[in-house]
């Protein structure tokens, strides 16, 4: 089976960046996660002074928007459940517990990220019943691990469903991520209304900052042994992608007008169509 599992520790500075903006909570922080803060600290006020942005801001716009689509489809799916793939130290399943105390939430990770995390939630006072971690592996073609086996085991068929994966697939190449969401699809097909919420990273217009962005891709992937990159060159060939894959309907949100990242917005079975 493939091993991803050498891109685990970037979640750690994005855990400390959320805790920096208030996203988070104390029992998730990291020291590993803020030394990182601290070293990479000169590089994020370079590009924020050059380019006006930096990975910092895209982090924090990401989880937020996220999280704003996420409300959404519960507003219209009261009863709906989530799947958190590839959670890392995201306090969603926290933060969204407290707010809606019926909410089924399942974070999920690979099985080493999944049990620290669950250590980390102990930590948490007032925890919901209906909030857990599991172990998963999106590449395992079957068996406990496997997307089929969490969605079988984990919910309900009988009510909607919204699936997250926030800086996951970016990280495989373009045709491991299409079979995972080609699974995905047709797995939510089981559901009678889903959501698939999920960021990607248009290739920038100006020159210099699709420079830039084309080498902290290629620092990324040095560091993360990963084939992080680019895999659409826009947001509409993103989204057909994601309808080509199998679900019915994609709308496509920008945290801001100049981000660098947008999220698809994908669904199955009869769920509303915005316009
Ligand atoms: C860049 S981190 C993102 C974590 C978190 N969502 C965030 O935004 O910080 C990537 C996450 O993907 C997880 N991961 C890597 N390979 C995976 C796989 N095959 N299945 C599920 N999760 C995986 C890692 O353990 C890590 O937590």
């Amino acid at each position: 089976m493939a091993d991803s599992s050498s891109f685990s520790f970037t979640a750690l500075y994005t855990g400390e960046t959320w805790q920096a903006s208030g996203l988070s909570l104390p029992e998730l922080r990291t020291p590993a996660g803020d030394v990182m803060y601290r070293l990479l600290g000169p590089a994020e006020w370079a590009g924020k002074a050059i380019f006006g942005t930096n990975l910092r801001q895209m982090l924090v716009e990401r989880h937020a928007l996220i999280d704003r689509l996420t409300i959404g489809h519960l507003q219209d799916w009261p009863h709906a459940q989530i799947l958190e793939i590839a959670c890392g130290l995201s306090a969603r399943g926290c933060r969204f517990s407290r707010q809606f105390p019926e909410l089924r939430y399942v974070e999920a990770d690979l099985p080493a990220m999944a049990r620290n995390k669950a250590r980390a939630l102990t930590q948490v006072s007032g925890r919901s019943p209906r909030h857990e971690v599991v172990p998963i592996d999106i590449l395992a073609p079957s068996g406990p691990l496997s997307l089929e086996s969490v969605l079988t085991g984990c919910f309900d068929r009988t009510r909607p469903i919204i699936v997250i994966t926030e800086g996951l697939m970016n990280y495989f190449p373009r045709p491991v991520a299409t079979h995972v969401w080609r699974r995905l699809a047709e797995a939510l097909r089981g559901f009678p209304q889903a959501a698939y919420i999920m960021e990607t990273y248009p290739a920038p217009k100006p020159r210099l900052l699709r420079a830039a962005a084309g080498l902290g891709a290629a620092a990324l992937r040095l560091i993360s042994r990963s084939h992080a990159g680019i895999h659409f060159r826009t947001a509409d060939q993103a989204a057909r992608h994601l309808a080509g894959a199998g679900f019915e309907a994609v709308d496509i949100a920008w945290p801001t007008d100049d981000a660098l990242l947008c999220v698809l917005d994908c669904r199955t079975g009869g769920a509303r169509v915005s316009g």
